[in-house]
């Protein structure tokens, strides 16, 4: 049985003072639903504050972003020794954002997938295709490379440890959501791609988390799907009640 997942993108939102709180929200509200792992992924600048509140609770805190390297001469980058210095757990790699609007590659994401592992963060891998990609019959191709790319390399050990994010491009931010059989038909079909690349028990433990207008009111039927595991969350995630919702019908998917 995989452990849910569910986490919150915060994206380009909330200042230090807004993602304390609203971390404060998240732990009182979360701490009785030990049947998930919860992830709160704000800005970079919040993440000492957050992880100073998480740090007694149960929930994680990731980055939205970071750079291959372990320090040197790259102005505005983070390393993932830095953020696990920070206490960081976790770390968000290759968002559709970051793929479209900073010339994010799967090469690049293989390299940062590597130095995540390398230093003891988990990866959320995220990979998704575009509605031109869905209408041209081309999403299994699209995420088939995209999954296989950000492995490359990863013996069996490591590829267990890395947590996939379907985030299908066209979910994003509008509320259209995929279909339940949408996801689900996808997540399937990387199950069987892990397989492949791998055997059926690593197929068994990777978590594949849902994400795309994820909110309480379409969660259940996504998350009681049998392949997804949890849910990569950005919107509904900027507040305390509706995250806390999602985290909720997590935990009574697997009780
Ligand atoms: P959304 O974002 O929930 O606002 O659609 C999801 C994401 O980008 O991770």
């Amino acid at each position: 049985m995989r452990r849910p997942i569910i986490a919150g993108n915060w994206k380009m939102n909330k200042t230090p003072q807004e993602a304390n709180a609203l971390a404060q929200g998240v732990v009182d509200g979360v701490a009785d639903f030990d049947a998930v792992d919860v992830v709160l992924a704000p800005t970079a600048i919040c993440i000492p504050g957050v992880e100073a509140i998480t740090a007694p609770s149960a929930v994680g805190v990731a980055a939205q972003n970071m750079h291959y390297a372990a320090s040197g001469a790259f102005t505005g980058e983070l390393s993932a020794q830095m953020l696990t210095g920070a206490g960081c757990a976790y770390v968000i790699l290759g968002h559709s954002e970051r793929r479209q609007f900073f010339g994010e590659t799967d090469e690049g994401v293989n390299q940062k997938v590597h130095a995540a592992l390398a230093a003891g963060l988990t990866p959320i891998v995220c990979f998704g295709e575009t509605l031109g990609q869905r209408q041209s019959g081309q999403t299994t191709d699209r995420v088939t490379f995209q999954v296989t790319s950000a492995l490359i390399g990863l013996s069996k050990e490591d590829a267990a440890k890395v947590v996939l994010a379907y985030e299908p491009i066209w979910a994003i931010g509008t509320g259209h959501t995929a279909t339940p059989e949408q996801a689900q038909e996808v997540h399937a079909t990387l199950r069987t791609l892990l397989g492949d690349l791998y055997d059926a028990d690593l197929a068994d433990l990777v978590r594949i988390q849902y994400g795309g207008s994820v909110k309480p009111a379409n969660v259940d039927d996504l998350i009681n799907q049998p392949d997804i595991d949890g849910a990569l969350v950005g919107g509904a995630s900027l507040k305390a009640d509706s995250f806390v919702a999602l985290v909720r019908s997590a935990q009574a998917s697997v009780s």
